[in-house]
């Protein structure tokens, strides 16, 4: 079962100056960086509230980010919702013919386990699943 809103993922380009434009302009506080090298990305988080932006920066030429930066430029990237059983939510999505981008959960940010629903199938949203 879906939980809550984990983070909102938000494409950038440079991540330093992401995270310090945060920082000093609305007076957030930036975690440390962490790379994830599943995704091909470099990610910081931003807490907000009980939310928090997951700031992403791609570090490959094929990574996903990306190949969306160059298309869509910066800006909103992926909602990630909060769940306490991300194998049975999997199963239910896709027998409700989602598109899985991943069958199997695989390992996201901070020891998490995260899968991806891809956006043809849900009105262009996409949408990750974590369970913590
Ligand atoms: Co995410």
């Amino acid at each position: 079962m879906l939980k809550r809103i984990h983070h909102l993922g938000i494409a950038v380009k440079d991540l330093e100056l992401a995270k310090k434009t945060l920082e000093d302009a609305l007076g957030l506080v930036t975690s440390a960086v962490e790379e994830v090298p599943t995704q091909k990305v470099r990610v910081a988080f931003v807490p907000v509230g009980e939310s928090r932006l997951e700031l992403l920066e791609p570090t490959q030429e094929d990574s996903t980010v990306q190949k969306f930066l160059e298309t869509r430029g910066e800006g909103f990237h992926h909602i990630a919702f909060e769940t306490d059983d991300l194998e049975a939510d999997l199963k239910k999505a896709e027998s409700h013919g989602l598109r899985l981008i991943d069958k199997e959960p695989r390992p996201g940010a901070h020891g998490t386990k995260v899968a991806f629903i891809h956006p043809k199938s849900t009105f262009g949203l996409l949408i990750e699943l974590v369970q913590e």
